[in-house]
Order: structure tokens, then C-alpha cells, then sequence
């Protein structure tokens, strides 16, 4: 898929709902204070890393391929920084930003437990980590037979599997939650995710978070 195509799809009245629900999620679970810095794994076009900047955070998006990284470069404030790199071996040092965030970008590597562990490295305070969901609606809609779309590739997980990915690496509270319970984003199902807890593990997108230990 292009980038241009990809981020195109933020604009679109489903794609808003599902980036500002996802992004309102991370940063309820991330808590950053204006002037923190943080990391975006496998930012794509930079829609999250946008975000993050926009509120102010010293913003660092990375991914491997380099025409997503023009596409997101083109379109950022310049203040924010944009890296070639791969989430298995980040190029920072440990503790190196306040913040990680990664959404639905690690499903997609092949070792996700070693970028597991490469984000709670370069983490100083908190991550949160995004995860398609097998137990959702929305894989029955985009993720059986392979995925289709921008989900082709993925894998799916369910909590347990997340949780597991974490196991033996130095955090502590570690939190999931999800989100896009519906994914129509219907009128109904937006008013519907407003009074589901993200406590229940049925949304598309699974959101571990915790802190650094
Ligand atoms: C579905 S896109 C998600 C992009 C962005 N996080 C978003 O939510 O819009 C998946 C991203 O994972 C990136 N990716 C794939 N393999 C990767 C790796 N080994 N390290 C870091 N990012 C990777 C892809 O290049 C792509 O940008």
C-alpha cells in the first residue's frame, strides 16, 4: 500500500474515529507531560507521532520503510525527528525517551518478543504497545484468511498472548486494554464504545502499557 493511500484513510469519518479513540487510549495510559519525549515504533506515516507532537511531546517516529518515512517527514512539523530503523534493534540508548508508544506496528515483525523487550529498553518511564485483537470483531472483519487491506501480514493476538511477550522484562504494572469494540463506527457504535470499560478484552486494538521498573 502507498503512504499517501494509507494516511488517507485517517481522513475518512471511520479512520478519524479509530486513530482518535486509539491515540485518546494511549495517552490516557501514557500520561505525558507537555515536554516529555517519546518514541513512536513503526510509525508509518506518522499519524500517532503527529499527535503526540501536536501536544506537545518531543516527538521521535521510526519505521524501516524509508518512502513511509518521506511521506511522514513531508507532512510533520519540523520539530519532530524521523529515524530508519528496525524495532528489533533500536538505535537509542536505554531509558532514552520518557515514552514508547507502538500501534499496530509490531504484529507486523517477525520477533516481536525481542522488539518487546528493545521498547521497554528504550523506555525511561512508560509504554503502551498496540496489538490487533484475534478475540474482536474486527478480526472476524479484516483479519481472517491472512487480513485484508493494511491488515494483511498481521498477526492477531489474544490477551494472553500479550501478556505472555512481557514475561521476565522489567516492568510493573502492566495494564491491557482495548478499544474499537465496534468497528462500523456507526453512530450507535460510537456511542456504544463511550460505556464499554476498555477493561473487557474484545476490542480490536489490545493497549499494554506499564511502567519501566
Ligand atoms: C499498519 S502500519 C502502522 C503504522 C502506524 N503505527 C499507524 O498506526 O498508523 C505497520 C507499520 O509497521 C512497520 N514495520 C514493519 N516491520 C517493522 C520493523 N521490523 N520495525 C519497525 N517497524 C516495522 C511498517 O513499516 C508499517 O509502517
Amino acid at each position: 500500500m502507498n503512504p499517501a493511500d494509507y494516511d488517507a484513510w485517517y481522513a475518512t469519518p471511520r479512520g478519524r474515529w479509530v486513530g482518535d479513540t486509539e491515540y485518546a487510549l494511549a495517552k490516557r495510559l501514557l500520561a505525558p507531560r507537555a515536554g516529555d519525549s517519546l518514541l513512536d515504533v513503526g510509525c508509518g506515516t506518522g499519524w500517532f507521532t503527529r499527535r503526540a507532537a501536536a501536544d506537545g511531546l518531543i516527538a521521535t517516529g521510526l519505521d524501516p520503510d524509508s518512502a513511509w518515512l518521506d511521506y511522514a517527514r513531508a507532512r510533520s512539523p519540523g520539530d519532530v525527528n524521523w529515524v530508519e530503523g528496525d524495532a528489533r534493534t533500536l538505535p537509542f540508548a536505554d531509558a532514552g525517551f520518557d515514552h514508547v508508544l507502538s500501534i499496530a506496528a509490531l504484529c507486523f515483525v517477525d520477533g516481536e518478543r525481542q522488539a518487546v523487550a528493545e521498547a521497554v529498553r528504550v523506555a525511561r518511564r512508560r509504554f503502551a504497545i498496540g496489538w490487533l485483537n484475534r478475540n474482536s470483531l474486527l478480526y472476524r472483519q479484516k483479519g481472517r484468511g491472512g487480513g485484508s487491506g493494511a491488515y494483511r501480514g498481521a498477526r492477531w493476538h489474544g490477551a494472553d498472548e500479550v501478556r505472555a511477550l512481557f514475561s521476565g522484562l522489567p516492568v510493573r504494572k502492566l495494564t491491557l486494554r482495548a478499544a474499537i469494540y465496534l468497528p462500523a463506527a456507526t453512530r450507535w457504535a460510537r456511542a456504544l464504545e463511550q460505556t464499554i470499560p476498555g477493561a473487557l478484552p474484545w476490542g480490536g486494538m489490545l493497549l499494554a502499557a506499564g511502567e519501566k521498573a
